[in-house]
């Protein structure tokens, strides 16, 4: 272990929601801490509302009394930068502007010593071009903590092109002293967090936008099908629809453009009319005591269930389905029709077939299809949804409706969008985050580590993608990209590979 030692001053520069946040950390950890902001007075106000927070958490009986009158001992606003120079970290939380940045980096450089690190909370700028203008490029480094800092647990600890290993290697120990959970990142833009989640906002928008079902049908089957935490529309409102969307088209600018990553156009008329989310009344969705009762997810009217269906072939991820069903009291006959490595289907008396979403729209088969949707965990799920394709009767869509009913799940009926909902945002992520790793980002342990902390996800991707297989997850990009030859579901070369390694070793 090479923390800096708790008796070293760590300094936050910009005290602002990120750098309260921070020094909380370092100052709870045991740090004898300084802040410095540029706006005069803002430093002191800072420690203000910092030592509030301790005062509540001893109400709350997180921290002793005597840890807090220490940790108050220990807590300074500087009202010149010059008072940081026995810094052993400094950690800048400033506008995030990179000629404001390089210009605090050089002047800090001036100040401090040279073991002194200078770390960058920047969520979008690279930790290279931010450290490129010090005389020892080195000593930068980039700590991305995540918003409540402490409350949230991880850190993205971001070596730039000129970063010092062991620099590096020190600022992950410290915060791991800090008791947070760092995870290594490549200087690459997004880092971890913000590069593989973009396809959660974006496959939302992306239905929402060609009409496949609203936003609150949305949220819901990635919350009650898929098992995230929050849907993606509701969780833009929270971050602001202007901060999400400035992060989106960061990451896009800085990957050139490239098709993966281009930004929504509902989300920009969204925020060019104001509707930023909680902060301004309202987003997706309004907010607020005068607020109207926000639109419910499409669930559909119960429905009776067929005596009996057939299954056929390997539902792959959906395997379990059989078994539900039998539980439900409806009659599972098993046939073995289905052609080997094909999806298998569950089939309602008058023949229509119920898929595993793929990439695929149902209506592309000469059958009568519905889609289902990928779950978590399709034992644990609350909500499926359904996309049948335009030759379903009515009666036979009412049969599946009541299918899943049965086994005790509300039924979104949506339109018939490749991929549906789910699924689609799931292969996405894994895509994402295999391509992520194949480049060198980080670690596919770091990747889960980094989605399930960062942005609370139920499953890391890596792990997520092994349960459904590389091969499930290619063809469904696949089927995608069929659909929308734009380049942005071309599955990753990382992807392939998988797919074909894991396919010679089964042969
Ligand atoms: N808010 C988030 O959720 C979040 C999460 C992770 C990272 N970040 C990053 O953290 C940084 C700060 O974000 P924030 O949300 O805390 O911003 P903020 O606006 O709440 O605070 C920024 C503070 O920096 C001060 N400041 C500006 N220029 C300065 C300078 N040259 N020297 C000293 N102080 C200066 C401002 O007066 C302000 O107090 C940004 O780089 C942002 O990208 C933000």
């Amino acid at each position: 272990m090479t923390a800096i030692e708790t008796g070293r001053v760590v300094a936050v520069v910009g005290t602002g929601t990120m750098g309260q946040g921070i020094a909380q950390v370092a100052l709870v950890a045991g740090h004898p801490v300084r802040l410095h902001d540029a706006m005069p007075g803002r430093a002191a106000e800072a420690a203000t509302a910092l030592l509030a927070r301790l005062d509540r958490l001893v109400e709350k009986g997180r921290l002793g009394p005597a840890e807090r009158d220490a940790a108050r001992a220990r807590l300074r606003p500087a009202t010149h930068l010059s008072e940081l120079a026995d810094a052993g970290l400094v950690v800048e939380a400033v506008l995030e502007d990179l000629t404001v940045k390089r210009a605090l980096f050089a002047a800090l450089e001036d100040i401090v010593g040279d073991d002194c690190v200078l770390a960058t909370n920047t969520s979008s700028l690279s930790v290279t071009a931010v450290a490129g203008g010090l005389r020892r490029p080195g000593r930068g480094v980039g700590l991305h903590f995540f918003n409540p800092a402490p409350l949230l647990p991880l850190v993205e600890v971001v070596g730039g092109f000129a970063t010092d290993p062991r620099v590096a290697q020190d600022a992950y120990d410290t915060v791991l002293a800090w008791g947070k959970t760092p995870v290594r990142s490549e200087d690459t833009p997004g880092f971890i967090v913000n590069r593989i989640a973009r396809p959660f906002y974006a496959e939302a928008l992306r239905v929402y936008e060609e009409g496949g079902a609203d936003a609150a049908t949305i949220d819901a089957v990635l919350r009650e099908s898929g098992g995230f935490r929050m849907g993606p529309f509701a969780l833009t409102d929270l971050i602001g629809q202007d901060v999400n969307e400035s992060v989106t088209r960061s990451v896009w600018e800085a990957f050139s453009y490239d098709q993966k990553f281009t930004p929504s156009l509902a989300q920009r008329r969204l925020v060019e009319s104001g509707r930023l989310g909680r902060k301004s009344g309202r987003g997706w969705f309004p907010y607020g005591e005068d607020a109207e009762a926000p639109a419910a997810p499409h669930t559909a009217a119960p429905e009776a269930a067929p005596a009996s269906v057939s299954v056929h072939g390997d539902l792959f991820s959906a395997s379990v389905l059989p078994e539900l069903i039998a539980e439900a009291g409806i009659d599972v006959v098993r046939e073995d029709d289905a052609e080997p490595d094909h999806p298998g289907w569950i089939e309602l008396p008058g023949g229509t077939r119920l898929f595993l979403a793929d990439g695929s729209a149902a209506d592309n088969a000469d059958l009568p299809v519905i889609h289902f949707d990928l779950a978590l965990d399709y034992r644990a799920a609350t909500r499926i949804a359904l996309a049948p394709a335009s030759r379903v009767d009515e009666a036979s869509l009412a049969h599946a409706v009541g299918l899943f009913q049965a086994l005790g799940k509300d039924v979104s009926v949506i339109a018939d969008v490749p991929g549906m909902i789910v699924s689609r945002t799931v292969a996405m992520l894994v895509d994402f985050a295999l391509d992520a790793r194949a480049r060198g980002v980080a670690t596919g342990e770091a990747v889960d580590t980094a989605m399930r902390l960062g942005v609370n996800y139920p499953r890391g991707p890596i792990e997520w993608g092994a349960d459904l297989g590389a091969r499930w997850v290619l063809t469904a990009l696949e089927l995608l990209h069929d659909e929308y030859p734009t380049g942005r579901y071309a599955p990753s070369q990382a992807l392939r590979r998988l797919a074909a390694a894991l396919e010679d070793d089964a042969s």
